[in-house]
């Protein structure tokens, strides 16, 4: 009984040297102390020992129990040790590490030059109006007093959906939905894009931005709508900005006009901006014709008004000398970025 339990011992000795992780201990202590363990079983057996006997061999057994009962606490001890540890340091967070910069993202040209015209015009009680790029012939034309076969249709070639239905040519068919759904007084601007057949180059593209504006109230003249303008103007390019106006024409609006500013590069003298000119254009206006009020459901014998259009791509362009309109939309982040 003895030896066997040297044996035990000896063998429960090497099995602990081997032993390297939990499972492998978890086995040693069923193989030895189990139930059907090799150690209860000679536990077991005492019973049938000499009472003199008993106490040594007893002694002995319980040595060696508390020896393995010890060992296996003690590594399995370790080993937790040794996995936390490990863990700690794989999930160890660096704090003095440089972070990683998340790369910025920042609005287009096009749309901080309409943000900014949009804020000056918001500054003088405008408010903002959006509406559909896919529209109905009646608001891109009709309503505007370009019945079908118009001259004025060929200037803006067309993408045609269906027949009574365009892509905007123009923002102005957003006047028309504004003065259905509005009464005035109305002060509206609508930004938007726009699009025409174009073939595209440094100067033409097929989709292009305009913002309209739509003033309509009792008593109003064209000394509102160049009050209203020049003020816009001087907030844009500066206080010392003057205007002029020269005769047009457009179908929605009578009398029409063009309005140059003058250049914000050499202040009128004439430079390469503003090809010797000392004027640049900035947008078409007039004042709202009667038809078109009267299309609208507005009273043109009490009410009046003044709208206009303004290509933002071309301001843009003179604001960051940019002299290909096709940057714009290219979407080249190397371009981008500049702004
Ligand atoms: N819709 C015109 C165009 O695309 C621009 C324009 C001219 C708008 C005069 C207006 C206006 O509201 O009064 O060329």
């Amino acid at each position: 009984m003895k030896d066997k339990l040297e044996q035990i011992r000896a063998s429960v000795e090497r099995a602990l040297h081997d032993a390297d992780a939990m499972d492998a201990l978890e086995n040693i202590r069923i193989k030895y102390m189990g139930k059907k363990g090799e150690l209860t079983a000679v536990l077991k057996g005492m019973g049938k020992l000499s009472p003199e006997e008993r106490p040594k061999i007893g002694a002995l057994a319980n040595e060696i129990r508390n020896r393995l009962e010890k060992e296996i606490d003690d590594r399995k001890t370790a080993i937790m040790t040794a996995l936390e540890e490990k863990k700690l340091k794989d999930e160890m967070i660096d704090v003095t590490m440089p972070g990683r910069k998340n790369a910025e993202g920042k609005l287009h040209p096009l749309t901080q030059v309409k943000n900014e015209l949009a804020e000056i015009f918001m500054g003088m009680g405008f408010s903002i109006a959006d509406g559909p790029e896919v529209e109905y012939d009646y608001y891109n034309f009709e309503a505007l007093n370009i019945p079908k076969n118009h001259p004025a249709r060929d200037e803006q070639d067309t993408f045609y959906i269906a027949d009574n239905i365009v892509l905007r040519t123009q923002t102005s068919g957003m006047q028309v939905r504004v003065m259905e759904k509005t009464k005035p007084p109305i002060r509206v601007i609508a930004p938007g894009k726009v699009y025409r057949s174009d073939t595209q180059d440094a100067t033409h593209s097929p989709v292009f931005h305009q913002i309209e504006g739509l003033v309509v109230d009792k008593n109003i003249t064209m000394a509102d709508l160049k009050g209203t303008l020049e003020m816009f103007v001087k907030k844009l390019y500066g206080e010392q900005t003057r205007v002029r106006f020269r005769p047009h024409h457009f179908p929605f609006t009578e009398p029409s006009a063009e309005m140059d500013y003058s250049c914000f590069n050499c202040g009128g003298k004439g430079c390469s901006v503003c090809k010797g000119e000392g004027w640049i254009e900035i947008l078409g206006c007039g004042m709202v014709h009667p038809k078109v009020l009267a299309n609208c459901g507005i009273d043109p014998e009490e009410y009046t008004g003044f709208a206009f259009g303004i290509g933002l791509e071309r301001i843009a362009m003179g604001k960051y000398s940019i002299n290909d309109l096709r940057l714009f939309f290219e979407n080249d982040m190397r371009f981008l970025k500049q702004f």
